[in-house]
C-alpha cells in the first residue's frame, strides 16, 4: 500500500506537535491504519528559524500554495493560522488540486466554512479540521459519529481556555482583570491579537462550526451573538460567587422556534456543575442529543501535543480511508440558517 504523503504548511506550535507525532509514532500509525503516513514537504515564513524538530529529510516549499499543489503531496495540512491570505489561499488550490485538507483553522472554517465545503465537495475531497475546536477534545468526532442516531437538542461549552484562565485566577487570586490579562500575555496564552481572545470571537468562531455539524446548517459566524470578558470586574466574580455562581465565558447554540440560536458571552452558571468548576486553560463542551441525553467533554483546549493529537486523528482516519462528508452531511444539502435569531439570556 502506498504511504499517505503530508504537506505540512505552517511549523509553529500546532505544525512541529504534529511533525512530532508523524516521527515518534511512526510505527504505532503504520500498524493502526496499515498504510505508511510520511511528510513529503513543509514550509513557514522563516526557513532560519530554529525549529526544534528533525526537518531535514522533507522538502521545503517557500509557499504555501505551491505546497499545496505539489504531486508527492496527498493531505495538504494547513497549520499557518489566519482567515485570509495564505490559508485560504492554499486551502483552495489544494483542493482544486484534488488534495484533501486538514486544518486547525477556526477562523478561516468560521469565516469560509461552507464555500471550502462546496469547493471539496465538487472536487470529490474532504476538509477535515477535528483540531479547529477545542484543541485536543473529540470533540466534532463525538458529533458527526459517536452522536449520529441522535437529534441534538443543544451545544454548549467553554471553548477558549485564556478566557476560563483569566476568570479563574481574577477568582482565586483575587486580582483584577487588567492584572491577570497582562500575566495571561507575559505567560503567551494570548493570540496575537488579544481581542480573539477576550472579545469572545476566537470562541464564536468555535461555537459557530460546532452548531453547523449539530444542526446541519450552513455555518454562520454572522449569526454568533458575541460578548467578551473585558468588563467582568472582581467584584462581579465575587457576587457571582455569594450567590454560588461562577462566571464562565459560555457558548450555547440550540435551535428554537425561531431558528438557530447561538450566542457565546459571559455567563453565570452553578457553582457546583461541572462548567462550574472548569479550572484554568481547560475546555468543556456539553453535548445534548435526544436519546442520549447529556455527554460532558473536558479536556486540553489548546497546546502543541493536544492540538496535534486532534491533526493526526483527521490524518488517520484518511490513511484509513475514513472519508466523511464536510460537516457531517454533503455540504449542498446544508440548510441556510436564515432565521438565525440573536437574543441575549
Ligand atoms: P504559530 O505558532 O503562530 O505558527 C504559525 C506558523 O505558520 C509559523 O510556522 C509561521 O511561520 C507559519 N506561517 C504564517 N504565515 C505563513 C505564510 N504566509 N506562509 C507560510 N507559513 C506561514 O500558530 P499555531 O499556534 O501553531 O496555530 C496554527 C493554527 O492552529 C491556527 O489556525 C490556530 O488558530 C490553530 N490552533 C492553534 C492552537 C494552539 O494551541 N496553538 C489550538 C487550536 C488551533 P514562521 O514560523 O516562519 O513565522
Ligand atoms: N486562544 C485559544 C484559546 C487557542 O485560548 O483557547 C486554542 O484555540
Amino acid at each position: 500500500v502506498s504511504p499517505l504523503r503530508l504537506g505540512i504548511a505552517g511549523l509553529g506550535t500546532v505544525g512541529i506537535g504534529t511533525v512530532r507525532i508523524v516521527q515518534e509514532h511512526a510505527a504505532l500509525i503504520a500498524a493502526r491504519t496499515g498504510r505508511a503516513v510520511t511528510i513529503s514537504a513543509v514550509c513557514a515564513r522563516d526557513p532560519r528559524k530554529n525549529r526544534d524538530a528533525d526537518l531535514s529529510g522533507y522538502a521545503w516549499e517557500s509557499d504555501a500554495v505551491a505546497l499545496a499543489i505539489r504531486p508527492d503531496v496527498d493531505v495538504f495540512v494547513e497549520l499557518m493560522g489566519g482567515h485570509e491570505g495564505a490559508a485560504k489561499a492554499a486551502t483552495e488550490a489544494a483542493l482544486k488540486a484534488g488534495k484533501d485538507v486538514v486544518t486547525a483553522n477556526k477562523a478561516l472554517l468560521a469565516h469560509h466554512g461552507q464555500a471550502l465545503a462546496e469547493l471539496a465537495e465538487g472536487a470529490g475531497r474532504v476538509i477535515r479540521f477535528e483540531a479547529a475546536v477545542a484543541g485536543g477534545i473529540p470533540v466534532i468526532k463525538t458529533l458527526t459519529e459517536g452522536l449520529a442516531g441522535n437529534a441534538i437538542r443543544r451545544v454548549m461549552g467553554v471553548m477558549n481556555g485564556t478566557c476560563n484562565y483569566i476568570l479563574t485566577r481574577m477568582e482565586s487570586a483575587g486580582l483584577p482583570y487588567e492584572t491577570v490579562f497582562e500575566e495571561a500575555r507575559q505567560l503567551g496564552y494570548l493570540e496575537a491579537d488579544p481581542t480573539l481572545d477576550v472579545g469572545g470571537i476566537d470562541a464564536g468562531h468555535k461555537l459557530a462550526i460546532l452548531a453547523a455539524i449539530a444542526f446541519g446548517t450552513k455555518v454562520s459566524f454572522a449569526g454568533v451573538t458575541l460578548e467578551g470578558i473585558q468588563k467582568i470586574s472582581i467584584d462581579d466574580i465575587r457576587r457571582a460567587d455569594d450567590m454560588g455562581y461562577k462566571i464562565k465565558l459560555l457558548g450555547v447554540a440550540q435551535m428554537t422556534g425561531r431558528g438557530l440560536e447561538q450566542r457565546m458571552m459571559p455567563c453565570l452558571v452553578p457553582a457546583a456543575s461541572p462548567l462550574g468548576q472548569l479550572q484554568g486553560g481547560t475546555n468543556m463542551v456539553v453535548l445534548e442529543g435526544d436519546a442520549v441525553g447529556q455527554i460532558v467533554l473536558r479536556g486540553p483546549g489548546a497546546g502543541a501535543g493536544p492540538t496535534a493529537s486532534a491533526v493526526m486523528a483527521d490524518v488517520i482516519d484518511l490513511a484509513r480511508g475514513v472519508r466523511l462528508p464536510v460537516f457531517g452531511q454533503p455540504a449542498t444539502t446544508l440548510a441556510e440558517p436564515e432565521v438565525a435569531v440573536t437574543s441575549t439570556p
